[in-house]
């Protein structure tokens, strides 16, 4: 199905200036009626699509009893969720080129959904969730804990609130319906959802950290194929054309000892490539410099150094390059999106 969803105007409705004002003192703002009728249909009747042919299930993600989700990917996808990107970076004053999607999924909460589930915080690349509900029923409320502490959740996995330190205190209940778009900061803020049962909600979570630990941003799977490409064609293909940039898909490096402390190695690990690629020490270090996205053949020439030692240097990058740790960025892109 095509869906075109175009620009900001077209989907989101318009917001006062009280809406930017409510997100960063409360860590959540409701914007009642929030989508178009128009877009909201459309995202129904992708759904409607999704469920019927089983389209885009995730199913590593179904939760037994709780949800199935579907990824949200259609014809013009990009379009629409630069669009979101558009409205968060309004609404939080975060930057717009920064803005990285974590999370695209739709869920779909089964009839046998635990109606007051302990709540969670989200991974920490959820720093703002946008929940779009598609299908609400009778009595299914958001609950937020802001008095439960706004510290943020640095793993990359979600955790659930335990009761045993102190009871759950009563939550603020936040009547989102479909017509209405609600923001809140997912790694941020405890949250759950009570009496979820046939309830369907779009969840679309970004950051702007430049991360995506599921693969779910546009831009990754189209850098990474740009630097497949670059890395193929290395010998003809002028390097100079592309920025290097850490990969937003690196969920983590370990540093592990074997035999008795004897051998010691370090190992990364990406999603969507191979588990536990091994690298070395000039590696992390070439990752740890490579902060903000870099010139190719600045990163390749930096500091002192003769010509071998930068043809060791651009050997390394294109090792990295290669098993999906540092991506290659178009340098005419004005941002990584
Ligand atoms: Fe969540």
């Amino acid at each position: 199905m095509v869906v075109q969803l175009g620009r900001i105007d077209t989907v989101f409705a318009a917001r006062d200036a009280d809406v930017a004002r409510q997100y960063n003192e409360d860590g959540y703002v409701l914007l009642k009626g929030g989508i178009l009728p128009d877009a909201l249909r459309r995202l129904q009747d992708l759904y409607t699509e999704f469920r019927d042919t089983e389209q885009n299930r995730l199913s590593a993600w179904a939760i037994k009893n709780k949800k199935q989700q579907y990824l949200l990917a259609f014809d013009g996808d990009d379009e629409f969720l630069n669009v979101a990107k558009d409205l968060i970076a309004e609404v939080t004053g975060l930057p717009r080129e920064k803005l990285t999607v974590s999370e695209r999924h739709i869920k779909a909460y089964t009839e046998t959904a635990d109606p007051n589930p302990l709540p969670h915080k989200d991974r920490f690349a959820s720093q703002i969730n946008i929940g779009i509900p598609l299908h609400i029923k009778k009595d299914s409320v958001l609950t937020l804990y802001p008095d439960l502490g706004l510290a943020t959740n640095f793993a990359n996995r979600a955790i659930v609130y335990d009761p045993s330190d102190a009871p759950v205190p009563e939550p603020v209940l936040v009547q989102a319906d479909p017509g209405d778009v609600l923001l809140f900061r997912g790694a941020d803020v405890f949250h759950e959802r009570r009496n979820a049962a046939g309830s369907v909600i779009l969840y679309i979570k970004m950051n702007a950290m430049r991360l995506d630990p599921l693969g779910e941003d546009p831009s990754s799977v189209r850098n990474r194929r740009f630097t497949q490409d670059m890395v193929a064609a290395q010998g003809s293909a002028p390097t100079t054309a592309a920025r290097a940039e850490r990969s937003p898909r690196i969920l983590a490096i370990r540093r592990s000892f074997e035999s008795g402390f004897r051998h010691e190695g370090l190992s990364i690990d990406i999603h969507g490539e191979a588990e536990g690629q091994a690298i070395d020490t000039e590696d992390l270090e070439m990752l740890q410099r490579l902060e903000e996205p870099t010139d190719v053949e600045q990163l390749v020439g930096q500091g002192e150094g003769n010509g071998a030692e930068q043809g060791e240097r651009r050997a390394r990058l294109l090792k990295l390059c290669s098993i999906g740790a540092i991506d290659l960025v178009p340098s005419e892109d004005a941002s990584a999106t």
